[in-house]
């Protein structure tokens, strides 16, 4: 797969920033170019275009101007932003993949990522250790349009050999961006409250269990998605991916161990109701099978990893 000109589109939010630098780090001979409707980081040197992920045009231009031959599309609003203006959000979502699916057919991408998540599935999907093939009715936009992202990709796949490939993230914890309007950001946004010594209000009431990885886990689960030889990928919709769950009193309690101060009470608002509709647990049983899938953070290394990284300088 050598020359690999590289385009991430929505390189600036929470996975996009981490994914740079993980596939600089992995490919030092590849190009890696990073698009999004803004620059966040201006002071790094490196390959970045405007782009709005919706306009085909513009996008033709990036592939053709770098020879891009494989695309992570992470561009994308999540699900308590979505709630807020719905129409937006699909289109978005939506009409962004299909237009990237058909610039990545157009100009022969020879691999594509896009993620898909634990929204996807929905009230009726059972909530505990969630298998690959089940029930999906998802009550939230961003949930609905990944729940037909996903038939979309395996449709590009059948009809045009579009090697296009899939995980349905867990909720990402990391400490280097700030929460994006995600239901699970409150598992982030609890770090910074705790290391300024706040007390922390969350907006899930204390039981609610959710899926949730730490970003270098994920991260490191794309890649080797990505890398692994075609015959081994049996699931053309999206993989389910997990690694540990736990509820905001269970994670309130972990931080306590190191923060014996840390307070935090309960006002739950209308991401309650997204998130009784997601599943507690996930059975990744098929990614692990498949392409050797295997999670590294558990609750304690989650925990310290993000207070020690909070403390080393990303605290805002
Ligand atoms: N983290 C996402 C959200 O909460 C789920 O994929 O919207």
């Amino acid at each position: 797969m050598n020359p690999m000109n590289i385009l991430i589109i929505g390189s600036e939010g929470q996975l996009g920033s981490e994914l740079y630098d993980a596939l600089v780090l992995k490919y030092p001979s590849a190009k890696v170019v990073c698009s999004d409707i803004r620059n966040a980081f201006p002071e790094k040197e490196r390959n970045f275009e405007i782009l709005d992920a919706t306009d085909a045009p513009a996008l033709d231009r990036i592939i053709e101007k770098y020879q891009i031959s494989q695309i992570y599309h992470l561009a994308a609003i999540l699900s308590a932003r979505g709630e807020q203006n719905p129409l937006w959000a699909w289109d978005i979502n939506m009409r962004g993949l299909l237009v990237v699916l058909e610039a990545a057919v157009k100009h022969k991408i020879h691999r594509m990522y896009w993620p898909s998540s634990i929204a996807a599935f929905g009230p009726n999907t059972p909530r505990v250790q969630t298998p690959q093939q089940v029930v999906m009715d998802p009550n939230t936009v961003y949930g609905m349009s990944k729940q037909v992202g996903e038939l979309w990709c395996r449709y590009y796949f059948e009809k045009y050999g579009l090697d296009v490939r899939s995980l349905r993230y867990p909720g990402i914890i990391s400490y280097k961006t700030l929460p994006g309007g995600g239901t699970t950001d409150y598992a982030i946004d609890i770090f910074h409250k705790a290391l300024k010594g706040e007390k922390f209000t969350c907006f899930l009431g204390p039981e609610t269990p959710l899926p949730m990885m730490y970003i270098d886990d994920a991260i490191r689960a794309t890649l080797e998605l990505m890398e692994a030889p075609t015959e081994q990928i049996k699931e053309r919709t999206s993989y389910n991916l997990a690694a540990l769950s736990f509820t905001p009193e269970q994670l309130g309690e972990a931080i306590k161990k190191a923060i014996p101060g840390f307070e935090m009470d309960y006002a739950p608002d209308f991401r309650q109701k997204i998130a009784d509709s997601w599943p507690g647990s996930i059975d990744d049983s098929e990614a692990r099978k498949d392409w050797g899938w295997n999670h590294q953070f558990g609750m304690d290394e989650l925990v310290h990893v993000m207070l020690d990284g909070l403390k080393s300088g990303y605290l805002s």
